[in-house]
């Protein structure tokens, strides 16, 4: 079978990494959750002391950009790639609401971009990838076979957020979620370099009333239906 390339873009919470996580699992493709990689980038910079308060050093952490290493490692138990920084595995502390507060920030720098987008489109170069975050569609695989746009109310993209977090034990408050929810939506789609933006070739999903089940249907049916027409 004909492997295709996959990208998935879309506002934050909106089942992104879950429908492409499993969908990359039905196909045998590998999966990319590129937003993972800013995430890192974020943790490396308050780890290192970029940030302070609402401020952040960017000549530092673009002078500090080649000492962040970024890898996936594929873990047999849970089926997915997780993701090491340096080495370590900071996949819980790269989810947290502080690193969430600071990381679109963090992705308007264009010297950042660069070098995840080149390291992105060097996992994507073989196809068989199914990779989830803002700009896949439109700058890091502007080719791709099958492009999808996900869209959802903020307060129930903001709800679901924050149910994620209280289960994984994280102590925040739903209108803190909400409001970086609407922060992040925001700088995402108003910066500069690579705005959200849905491409034009790219079918858009409201998944605001779909439950995970039914989102994950519809996309995979997509997804079969271009393997099909590519073979
Ligand atoms: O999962 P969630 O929607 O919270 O966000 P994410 O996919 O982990 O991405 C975190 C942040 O990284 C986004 O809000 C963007 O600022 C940035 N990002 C980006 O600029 N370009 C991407 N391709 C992916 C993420
Ligand atoms: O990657 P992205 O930020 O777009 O979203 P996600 O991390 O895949 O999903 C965020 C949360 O919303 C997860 O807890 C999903 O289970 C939940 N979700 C849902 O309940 N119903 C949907 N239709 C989509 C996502």
């Amino acid at each position: 079978m004909n492997k295709i390339t996959i990208a998935i873009d879309g506002f934050s919470s909106t089942g992104k990494s879950t429908v492409a996580k499993r969908l990359a699992k039905t196909l045998g493709y590998v999966f990319v959750d590129s937003g993972a990689m800013y995430r890192a980038v974020t943790l490396y910079a308050l780890q290192n002391g970029f940030i302070e308060k609402d401020c952040f050093d960017q000549d530092q952490l673009v002078d500090q950009l080649n000492n962040i290493n970024i890898s996936f490692k594929f873990n047999e138990d849970l089926g997915f790639a997780e993701l090491f920084l340096n080495g370590e595995n900071v996949e819980k502390e790269i989810r947290t609401l502080e690193v969430s507060q600071f990381v679109s920030q963090i992705a308007t720098v264009s010297e950042v971009r660069k070098q995840l987008v080149k390291q992105q489109q060097n996992f994507g170069k073989d196809k068989g990838v199914v990779m989830d975050g803002r700009d896949i569609g439109t700058v890091v695989f502007p080719d791709a076979e099958l492009k999808l746009f996900m869209t959802a109310s903020a307060e129930r993209r903001a709800k679901r957020r924050y149910i994620e977090l209280i289960e994984r034990g994280d102590d925040v408050v739903y209108d803190d979620v909400l409001e970086n929810v609407k922060t992040r939506d925001y700088i995402d789609s108003t910066r500069e370099d690579s705005p959200l933006m849905k491409a034009e070739d790219a079918i858009e999903i409201d998944n605001s009333n779909l439950t995970l089940e039914e989102q994950f249907e519809k996309v995979l049916n997509l997804a079969l239906e271009k393997i099909e027409l590519n073979e």
